[in-house]
């Protein structure tokens, strides 16, 4: 489920209509929406669909990780046992559920997805486990969202194969015990720390994705575009990269909305320039922050004077889910060292202090 971004859309809405800034490209405001959200929109999930890595191989980035799977994977494959259970952790957008496909795709077994939220009682758990072929993989994405009822009836399942659920009702209600086949569960969850330990003690595996590096970053934009017959050269790709916000998904979505731009107003060819004046556009600035970065870094600096503010307050400023500032915004503020995390609240640091006076 997208978290919502009412905010953003509509300030960007708002400040977009009908903008039309001149200048050498005859930049004219033909961008609005929330393009900085790592979470997903329903048009991206189908081009997703088409740029989304397969394989290792087209999986840039995380090396170590990635070594580390496919070690897993071939040992597992070698004694012919189903694989351990696999957490990734990370931000939206990172490639979590990328990666738990393409783990699936490697051992060679079909994946069921799923989310948290949606596995209200133990009876949805026990349907999709139990349709599961030996040595599949469920994937859980959200897993910090499972109800208790229904994260304690994973217990067993993860670790001996079993489930336990009730039939009947009233009276007759009795508990049955199903026996599994050994299956793979992956966890995905934006935040590890939400998740309680019984559970994050059955997972074998536990994997934090971090951010990318810009270079990393460029290099997957040139991948989308050679997968969507986008033209770029080396300096736009490399410009996007830096205002992705560390984010692959983020970066996608910044060369679909450019090459949009550089269609109707360029060449058709992605480049420096070209990047510049949509991004200007878009009101993303050249560390990649967005208005709502912006908005968020205002109100701990300006209104509560660097803090120490709590997020509530913050998300009330900014009109925003907590949720939202917490997954979205604040993992890219804390990693770029605008802000930090204290028992007490957010603080702004010195660096967010100085850029504000700049901007
Ligand atoms: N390492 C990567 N290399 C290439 N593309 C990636 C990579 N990680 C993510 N992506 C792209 O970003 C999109 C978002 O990744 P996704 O796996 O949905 O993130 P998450 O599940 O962590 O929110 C994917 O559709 C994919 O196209
Ligand atoms: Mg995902």
């Amino acid at each position: 489920m997208p978290l919502p971004r009412l905010h953003r859309q509509n300030v960007n809405v708002n400040a977009n209509v009908n903008v039309n800034v001149q200048n050498s490209l005859g930049c004219s405001g033909i961008m609005q929406e929330t393009i900085l959200s790592p979470e997903k929109t329903e048009k991206e999930k189908i081009s997703d669909l088409q740029i989304r890595p397969k394989v290792f191989s087209e999986f840039v980035g995380q090396e170590e990780l990635k070594e580390q799977l496919q070690i897993f994977i071939t040992a597992a494959k070698k004694r012919d046992e189903h694989l351990d259970h696999l957490l990734f952790s990370g931000p939206p957008g990172l490639g979590k559920t990328t990666l738990a496909h393409i783990v699936a795709a490697e051992l060679g077994v079909v994946i069921r997805a799923t989310t948290g939220p949606v596995l209200e009682r133990p009876g949805d758990l026990a349907a999709i486990l139990t349709n599961l072929d030996e040595k599949g993989v469920l994937f859980i994405d959200e897993i910090h969202r499972l109800s208790q009822i229904v994260e304690e009836t994973l217990y067993s399942a993860m670790e001996d194969f079993v489930i336990d659920v009730m039939i009947g009702e009233g009276v007759s209600a009795r508990s049955v015990r199903l026996n599994l086949k050994p299956f793979t569960l992956i966890g995905a969850t934006t935040r590890t720390g939400l998740l309680s330990s019984p559970l994050r003690d059955r997972f074998g595996v536990v994997s934090r994705l971090n951010f990318y590096p810009p270079d990393t970053l460029a290099e997957i934009v040139i991948r989308s575009s050679g997968v969507l017959g986008i033209a770029i050269d080396q300096a736009g790709a490399a410009e996007i990269a830096t205002r992705s916000r560390g984010t692959p998904r983020i970066a996608n979505r910044i060369l679909r909305r450019v090459r949009d731009y550089a269609q109707v107003v360029a060449d058709g060819t992605i480049t420096r320039d070209v990047v510049d004046c949509a991004l200007a556009m878009l009101k993303i600035d050249e560390r990649g922050l967005d208005e709502l970065d912006r908005m968020v870094l205002d109100v701990i600096v300006n209104d509560f004077d660097c803090g120490p503010v709590g997020v509530k307050t913050i998300a009330i400023s900014v009109g925003e889910e907590v949720r939202t500032i917490e997954d979205v915004v604040e993992p890219y503020l804390i990693q770029i060292g605008f802000i930090k995390r204290t028992p007490q609240g957010r603080v702004a640091t010195e660096v967010a202090r100085s850029s504000l006076r700049r901007g």
